[in-house]
């Protein structure tokens, strides 16, 4: 593979703050990028790019790192859109709908998951997507969980264990033989498939001393925490993870003033999912009061069939400025520098020399059009590991 020189672009967002305006955003105008191997060998403005094997002409189009959706839940089998029917007509969410996906789950056949996992990652890709974390969770056997991390690696570095995503059906009136099975037998078949481990601490699901016991488990079998917390109701989830220096607290949609301490001086990011919002009807995360308080925050999809059935990184940005108190600037750092924080990657989110290159091209002058022009397919083409890939 010869090297690619990107020119004549808008604005190119570098998330290197020694690069361009100085900003978090490191902004070059009417820039170019140099990728080679794989990897970006140089930025700066076009006036001064060197030559390459091959030409680009971005005609002024802005050209962002490619989005990093360090959340979501992608080994499934059919879908629920009865549920979501009877949500929009007032029903409140509740965890137990997940039961219905773990039914259809266990049905299926590897290849029918692993078609349905590709299908949404290629839909995803359509829209800029590059890096993605995917969870087991709708299997809940030893078997199904195994399995779902077996087709999930296949597709992505970053797998993560979620058998506590609720107690399992089979289980129901002995939870405390399901966190065993979580944290035994079936933690044995799923930690050399996975790189995280997670678990739904909530109300109907897992309370913090079961969401302890999960964590610490995984944390012994080599496995890095991630939390499901406060998504539903307020709890001990975020206090936890980042006790824990969990890489991330996800949702965190009902945050006391604690637990806003807490993420601004830890090392766990704050992921916030509002797709989930949206498609729950729920009130939203406060971004602002995080960013102010001085938190990391990361924005990502929780693509899942039953609480935000979106791939859209751009929906999330948009509706993150819209309703959760963020310029466009930060939902921009949030859905690609961001989701590399939250999944400890010095290597993706940025684009400034050695980092993967790894963008999207927008059919828009710059990285503001993603919320300004919410809904509309701006994402013109993607290159992957320095290739063409949309
Ligand atoms: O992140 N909160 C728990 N898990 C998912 C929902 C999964 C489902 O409803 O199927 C979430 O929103
Ligand atoms: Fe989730």
């Amino acid at each position: 593979m010869g090297s690619t020189l990107i020119t004549r672009i808008g604005t190119l967002v570098t998330n290197d703050p020694t690069l361009g305006d100085g900003g978090p955003l490191g902004r070059i105008e009417d820039a170019a990028l140099v990728l080679d191997g794989g990897t970006v060998a140089w930025a700066g403005r076009a006036a001064d790019a060197p030559a390459a094997d091959e030409v680009y002409d971005a005609e002024g189009r802005a050209v962002v790192p490619g989005f990093v959706d360090s959340h979501s839940h992608l080994v499934f089998a059919g879908d629920r859109t009865a549920e979501f029917n009877a949500r929009m007509s007032g029903r409140a969410y509740s965890a137990g709908g997940i039961r219905t996906t773990v039914a259809a789950t266990r049905a299926a056949s590897d290849e029918a998951l692993e078609a349905n996992l590709t299908h949404y990652l290629d839909e995803a890709l359509r829209q800029g997507t590059t890096t993605f974390e995917t969870k087991s969770g709708y299997g809940l056997t030893v078997a199904d969980e195994a399995r779902a991390l077996r087709i999930a690696a296949r597709h992505t570095e970053e797998v993560t264990y979620l058998g506590a995503h609720i107690v399992s059906p089979d289980y129901a009136d002995d939870p405390a033989g399901y966190v065993a099975l979580v944290t035994g037998e079936m933690l044995d078949a799923c930690a050399p498939h996975a790189r995280w481990v997670d678990v739904f601490c909530e109300k109907g699901a897992f309370d913090g001393d079961q969401a302890r016991a999960v964590l610490t488990a995984g944390m012994a079998r080599g496995l890095v925490p991630r939390v499901h917390a406060n998504q539903l109701t307020h709890g001990p989830g975020v206090q936890l993870a980042v006790e824990l220096d969990a890489a991330s607290a996800d949702h965190c949609t009902h945050l006391t003033q604690a637990d806003v301490d807490a993420l601004a001086s830890g090392n766990t990011v704050a992921t916030l999912l509002p797709g989930a919002e949206f498609s729950t009807r729920a009130e939203w995360p406060d971004a602002r009061r995080l960013l102010d308080a001085g938190a990391t925050v990361a924005l990502s999809t929780d693509c899942n069939p039953g609480s935000s059935f979106t791939s859209s990184m751009p929906f999330c940005i948009a509706l993150a400025v819209r309703d959760m108190g963020m310029t466009p600037d930060e939902a921009v750092w949030s859905a690609t520098a961001g989701g590399a924080a939250a999944l400890r990657r010095t290597d993706i989110g940025r684009l400034s020399p050695g980092a993967r290159a790894d963008l999207a091209v927008l059919d828009a002058p710059s990285h503001v059009h993603l919320a300004y022009r919410p809904g509309v397919p701006l994402v013109r083409g993607v290159w992957r590991r320095g290739t063409r890939a949309v």
